[in-house]
């Protein structure tokens, strides 16, 4: 590789504002969300058009010059972090964030990599649909990301991960080719179904571009419980029950312990226990759908009086106003800055089927405690998708630091391999970006990592693709 060649192509084919070598521009994106990883970059582009990502890729092959796409940089694996040795080029989306089009009959938006997830929902509203894909950094975090990383988030209990939401992809393919597949449709079966090989690929088999997103009626109503449950069994029941009394009208269905919940009243300004430090966990289920809302708050009602004649919740709270609701909301959605603000933890984000979720919440906490006395759990996450953030923090008084660097791997291999015991995944939501590449190599088969492997051989044959990710 000839930098100075690679940077001159560049500038030729984007124009020289595109190509950013500044390297205080470039020093928030060359470190990932959680700080774990730090790397530099020959530069950054921004390109506006699919033909351009093309353009540039076309160069980077050429040249020799490993990309690496990166959306909003909020993947938790270091997923969009370039390595130390400041060859790779970025490859930045905020000029290819165009709403492309809105099919408002079938309910479809096309939309480009580069639109904040938010944004997303924004034009959906706007529609007259609803676009569900929802998660603490949709503010920043940007459709190509997610759909790179299938990002899960808080209404997968109904809606599905990303995959579920797309119907059709444009992707810039390793060798500058662009795999136009854009359509609306709902069936197509011709063959295989390519999109989904780079949904979950992290950018390591193209670079997606736009897509074809798939909407919901927007719910007439909504209502949102909170319910003090004695533990994971519990609330496991509950969420049962109330499926097989609303269907599939839960749309979120978040749990939380008291722990996590502990760590959120102590740093957050404002923050209430609606239970007043009487329930040892909380669940948190969101209730939306297109019928009558008075209807919705009856059925709400009997299910309520159910869940407490039968002692699955020692107490249901309805909210009774958005203000309450939000409030509640925040109570959960704040638990990862909670930690952060307590000096970090060891965090988790495992998936087991839903049935084993009681095992493995108990089962993990046990096993922790056994290692460190007094270790502080905070295990909370998207119980209804099979999925918890099992995170553990320092006991009181002792140094955030030290507890990590003494006990996070051995917690982690602890928690990782009671998931896999359980039939269940190292990660649920978050990917493998770098930071769970051994996890990936260590869990899947060798027939499953050898065909990942010569995909990516196929797709991608000098490895210039977001190269050390993934696998
Ligand atoms: C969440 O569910 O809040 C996130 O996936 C976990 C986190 O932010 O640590
Ligand atoms: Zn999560």
């Amino acid at each position: 590789m000839i930098p100075e060649a690679a940077l001159a192509a560049l500038r030729a084919a984007l124009g020289a504002d595109a190509v950013i070598t500044d390297p205080d521009r470039l020093a928030p994106w060359l470190v990932d969300e959680r700080r774990l990883f730090s790397g530099r970059a020959l530069a950054a582009v921004e390109p506006q058009s699919t033909a351009e990502v093309s353009a540039i890729v076309e160069i980077c092959r050429e040249q020799h010059v490993p990309m690496v796409p990166q959306g909003g940089n909020t993947s938790y694996c270091g997923a969009a972090t370039p390595d130390a040795s400041g060859r790779a080029l970025l490859i930045r989306f905020p000029r290819l964030s165009r709403l492309r089009a809105v099919d408002a009959l079938a309910g479809t938006l096309t939309v480009e990599a580069g639109m904040p997830l938010a944004a997303v929902q924004a034009a959906a509203r706007d529609a007259g649909w609803f676009f569900p894909l929802s998660m603490g950094s949709e503010a920043t975090a940007q459709l190509g990301g997610a759909l790179s990383t299938n990002a899960g988030g808080l209404t997968v209990v109904r809606y599905g991960t990303a995959r579920e939401l797309v119907l059709g992809l444009e992707v810039v393919l390793p060798d500058g080719q662009v795999l136009s597949q854009l359509q609306a449709l709902r069936k197509d079966n011709t063959g295989y179904d390519l999109r989904h090989l780079f949904m979950g690929a992290e950018g390591t088999l193209g670079i997606i571009t736009a897509a074809v997103l798939r909407l919901f009626p927007e719910p007439a109503a909504r209502e949102t419980l909170l319910l003090n449950v004695r533990d994971a069994e519990a609330a496991c029941a509950c969420l049962n029950r109330a499926r097989r009394t609303l269907g599939d009208t839960v749309e979120s269905c978040e749990f939380f312990t008291r722990e996590a919940l502990a760590l959120v009243l102590a740093h957050e300004a404002g923050a209430r226990d609606p239970f007043a430090g009487e329930a040892p966990a909380l669940l948190l289920l969101e209730i939306a759908g297109t019928f009558d809302a008075a209807r919705m708050r009856d059925t709400l009602g009997e299910l309520a009086a159910n869940l407490l004649d039968e002692a699955l919740a020692a107490d249901v709270l309805i909210a009774e106003s958005p203000t309450q609701r939000a409030a509640w909301w925040r109570l959960r959605e704040r638990i990862p800055a909670a930690e952060r603000a307590e000096g970090g933890s060891v965090k988790h984000d495992v998936s087991v089927p839903l049935g084993r979720i009681p095992e493995l919440a108990a089962l993990a906490v046990a096993g922790v405690r056994d290692r460190v006395p007094h270790i502080r759990c905070s295990v909370y996450g998207h119980m209804g998708d099979g999925n918890l953030h099992l995170n553990f923090l320092a006991p009181v008084g002792a140094v955030p630091e030290d507890f990590r660097a003494t006990h996070g791997q051995a917690l982690s291999a602890d928690v990782h391999a009671l998931a896999v015991r359980l039939g269940g995944s190292f990660s649920a939501e978050h990917g493998v970006g770098q930071l769970k590449r051994e996890l990936l190599r260590a869990t899947r088969s060798p027939v499953a990592l050898g065909l990942m492997m010569r995909l990516k051989q196929a797709f991608d044959p000098d490895n210039l693709m977001n190269p050390g990710k993934v696998l």
